[in-house]
């Protein structure tokens, strides 16, 4: 025996969107460390000093700008993505905006739709040489559920569900695995919030949720992880 374990994503080229702050932060770094190339996308152009992960300014919500994270990535050689990017409002029904609605199902639903779209076909031609491509989406556990003043975010992420499950069936044409992640409360800037507040001590950390993503692309290559829900385990879920 010699040599130490090679990394888990060695030679793995991964695309990540949401990568500024919080849980794409997170998923970033610990994907780069992991062994993989990694291309982070955000309006905000992510920084991450002395690593080699590459930084791009990306608007999920924007067509073009979509289009042109997925060429950089595909010229990269890129084999997965993330779709992490989302915001969220929270409020009664009566209070729903349609305002909060559009920048909601923009960011969080149009945003992964766009990506999914702008990266299939690079996959479908890994395909063609025999390779496989992954996707992970970045949902979260109302994904399949709701609760009062959720209406807007839920429903947006009940869509994007859908879009990761048909992903899935359509992908199995084409050799890509699908995995959607569903985090429970995670201290993050989530909804201009300041992480490391005493209340949300015990919430998980974002290095929680990207442990996830890596379990899921880490997995050999017979095996698809199609769901993996992550709670804080102080937090009480009604299914
Ligand atoms: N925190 C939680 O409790 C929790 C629980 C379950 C699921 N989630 C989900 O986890 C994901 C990440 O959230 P987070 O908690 O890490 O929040 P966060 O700290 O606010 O980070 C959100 C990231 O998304 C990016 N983003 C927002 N709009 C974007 C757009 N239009 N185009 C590209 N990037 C965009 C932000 O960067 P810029 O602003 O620079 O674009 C930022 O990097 C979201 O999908 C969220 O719904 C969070």
């Amino acid at each position: 025996m010699s040599g130490a374990d090679p990394l888990p994503l060695a030679g793995r080229v991964i695309a990540i969107t949401g990568a500024s702050r919080g849980i794409g932060r997170a998923i970033a770094e610990l994907l780069h460390e992991s062994g993989a190339q990694v291309l982070a996308g955000a309006r905000r152009r992510p920084e991450f000093p002395g690593t080699t992960i590459t930084a791009i300014v990306l608007d999920v919500a924007g067509e073009s700008s979509v289009q042109a994270f997925a060429e950089q990535a595909v010229a990269a050689g890129v084999d997965t993505l993330v779709n992490n990017a989302g915001i969220g409002v929270f409020g009664p029904l009566e209070q729903a905006t349609v305002e909060d609605y559009r920048r909601i199902f923009d960011t969080n639903v149009l945003g992964t739709l766009l990506a999914t779209k702008w990266f299939i076909p690079a996959f479908q031609r890994r395909h063609e040489r025999g390779l496989p491509s992954h996707l992970v989406n970045v949902t979260s556990d109302v994904s399949a559920r709701t609760f009062p003043g959720g209406a807007i975010y839920a429903a947006s992420k009940h869509a994007q569900r859908a879009l990761t499950q048909t992903a899935a069936r359509e992908g199995e044409r084409y050799g890509l695995r699908v995995t959607e992640v569903r985090p429970g409360m995670t201290d993050t800037h989530f909804n201009d919030r300041t992480p490391g507040s005493p209340e949300r001590a015990q919430h998980l950390q974002p290095q929680d949720v990207a442990r996830a993503v890596l379990h899921a692309l880490a997995a050999p290559p017979h095996m698809r992880i199609d769901e993996i829900v992550v709670h804080p385990a102080v937090q009480s879920v009604e299914y």
